[in-house]
């Protein structure tokens, strides 16, 4: 009997592919760091039995139209706005997502954002390297400490919740904007429930962490940032298109908040050239969220996995939910 044939669209490291090749033939793009091209995609999945796929490929029904053996798809994210769900179901395919896994290095990450805005870290590094640190003084690149602020977490889901615990380690008020009451937050850290906009009203650091659906398309618009304390800080580590970036950039030139920490761009990677990256009150990196060495290994892991539980008739350990 044939192996299956496994096909991820990213270099991985051998070692973790090993354990996985007597079950299945695998193969891997090229390239650690560049996107598969559309033409092998679309030659791969045509034959692939289950595929590892990476945030920034596209799952759409076109695509899908190749497909003639595929049994399991397994992105490599907790998100999943990438793959066309409905395509992939209609055809008995099996999705599945990385949840749990990521959740402290994200949280993390999210936390070290809000520091490094909040308090100017980038800012200050470039003034040192620049030769611009001359003398000591009072207010030098003074920013806004976490003790006694409200965080508003938009998104509680088990990254907002991580993010939360943090936050009350750092002595903030945990205000919580999410689709459902989640009351072991609200018992544990104090997290009160608000509607979006008092929450928006409210905080002075607004952290976004809501998947990207139809609904939350769009949702930090002019009206959203118009809300938004003066002195307020804006992160995102969700993704790009839950904001309007033209409006957030008006927000921040006209001083109608404060400051933004982006971990997430509506298109990445982000031009050199986008305006957001010329406003020293913006904290910009390319979309790390779960990046440390070890989350990375346990979300390729966990992917192998749920391809090879499919692939052998036996139930995805982390299916995307209906
Ligand atoms: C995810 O897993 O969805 C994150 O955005 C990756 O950092």
């Amino acid at each position: 009997m044939r192996k299956p044939y496994v096909y991820i669209t990213r270099q991985i490291p051998e070692k973790l592919l090993k354990p996985y090749q007597n079950i299945a033939e695998i193969k891997t793009w090229t390239y650690e760091d560049q996107p598969v091209d559309a033409e092998t995609l679309k030659e791969e999945i045509a034959h692939a039995d289950g595929m590892i796929t990476m945030l920034s490929d596209k799952i759409d029904e076109e695509l899908l139209e190749q497909a003639k053996n595929l049994k399991v798809i397994a992105n490599l994210a907790v998100g999943y706005d990438n793959f066309e769900l409905s395509s992939i179901r209609k055809r008995g395919i099996v999705a599945t997502n990385t949840p749990d896994v990521l959740t402290n290095a994200t949280a993390d990450l999210t936390f070290a954002l809000l520091l490094a805005t909040g308090r100017r870290l980038i800012e200050a590094d470039r003034f040192v390297r620049e030769g611009k640190w001359k003398q000591w003084s009072p207010f030098l690149l003074a920013g806004t400490e976490m003790n006694q602020k409200n965080i508003g977490i938009v998104g509680m889901g088990r990254i907002g919740e991580a993010v939360a615990r943090r936050a009350k380690g750092f002595g903030m008020n945990i205000l919580y904007h999410n689709r459902t009451r989640k009351e072991q937050a609200e018992r544990e850290l104090a997290a009160m429930y608000c509607s979006f906009e008092e929450l928006l009203k409210e905080s002075d650091f607004v952290v976004c962490l809501t998947p990207l659906t139809k609904e939350t398309n769009g949702l930090f618009n002019e009206e959203a940032f118009s809300q938004m304390k003066q002195s307020s800080i804006f992160i995102n580590v969700s993704r790009g298109a839950v904001v309007d970036e033209q409006a957030l950039y008006h927000a921040l030139v006209s001083g109608s908040i404060r400051g933004a920490g982006l971990d997430v761009f509506q298109h990445e990677p982000v031009e050199p050239n986008h305006p957001l990256l010329n406003l020293n009150q913006v904290v910009c990196l390319p979309h790390i969220g779960s990046a440390s060495e070890e989350t990375r290994e346990e979300m390729i892991i966990l992917c192998l996995e749920n391809v090879t539980n499919v692939l052998q008739g036996r139930e995805a350990i982390t299916p995307i939910p209906y």
